[in-house]
């Protein structure tokens, strides 16, 4: 088993995996991981689907055209989950709040399951497997997804994980310094130095996917990014929400 400190440092995302199966003994550890997530209250406001159904696998890839979903050996999903707590608030006749349509209420689930998935990518990377989150899997398809893994009212898939034995070994990431994404004691008030540090980080990014290995770019940081956030401008998250039973209100 690797490290934490390994696990964590030279973590990457993986997104082509070997046939080979995880074996049952690492998946408990994964589940296991997972079930022992810190989470707000402990409510535990999150559920896990794990997919290993090469035919639903298929149909997932079709509704997201993420290709790791289908090579992977267990593609998991993380739901935001306020069903259970329902059902049990029913069955003992305990008068529940609609805490899901509020927004902390929403952020609870978010932070819960991210958590969660988080467990699931450092057990599987102290297992020497390799991982790819999967955001695709809210933004693209909502709807049909959801109608696909026959979710419940109150759930809401956050993030899928592929899940397998690792077949590359891509460059690590460039990632921001750690004087711009740890703050000591209160924000940052150097505009003028955050802006020169931010950009000789754009520069670093630029120079990694010129030379990084495999398929190279001419793609920077700063444009890469903000197109991402144009083209999820027309994510229908709001609505695909409220029809899950998450009318967020205040
Ligand atoms: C919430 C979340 C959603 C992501 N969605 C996708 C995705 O849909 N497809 C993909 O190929 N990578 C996805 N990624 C992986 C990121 O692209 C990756 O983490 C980032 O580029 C940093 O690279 P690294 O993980 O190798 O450090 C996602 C990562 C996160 C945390």
């Amino acid at each position: 088993m690797k490290s934490m400190k390994d696990s964590l440092l030279d973590r990457r995302s993986i997104r082509r995996y070997e046939r080979e199966a995880i074996s049952d003994e690492q998946m408990e550890l994964i589940y296991e991981a997972i079930r022992n997530t810190p989470t707000s209250y402990n409510g535990q406001q999150f559920s896990v689907i794990d997919i290993t159904d090469q035919e639903i696998k298929e149909q997932i890839y079709a509704l997201t055209n993420q290709k790791q979903i289908k090579t992977c050996n267990h593609f998991l999903l993380f739901l935001i989950d306020y069903n259970k707590i329902s059902l049990i608030s029913e069955a003992k006749a305990i008068d529940m709040p609609p805490f899901q349509h509020t927004a902390d209420g929403l952020i609870v689930g978010v932070v819960d399951a991210s958590l969660a998935m988080m467990s699931a990518v450092a057990m599987a990377e102290s297992l020497g497997l390799g991982t790819c989150p999967i955001g695709y899997a809210r933004t693209v398809a909502p709807e049909a997804l959801s109608t696909l893994m026959k979710l419940p009212e109150k759930t809401f898939i956050v993030c899928g994980l592929a899940i397998g034995v690792p077949r590359e070994l891509p460059d690590l990431k460039p990632k921001q310094p750690q004087s711009l994404v740890i703050h000591k004691d209160h924000y940052r008030q150097d505009k003028e130095e955050m802006v020169k540090e931010l950009k000789e980080y754009d520069e670093t990014i630029s120079e990694y996917n010129r030379t990084r290995e495999g398929s190279k770019s001419s793609n920077d940081w700063a444009s890469h990014i903000v197109g991402y956030y144009r083209e999820a401008m027309n994510y229908r998250i709001l609505r695909a929400l409220q029809r899950r039973g998450f009318d967020v209100k205040h």
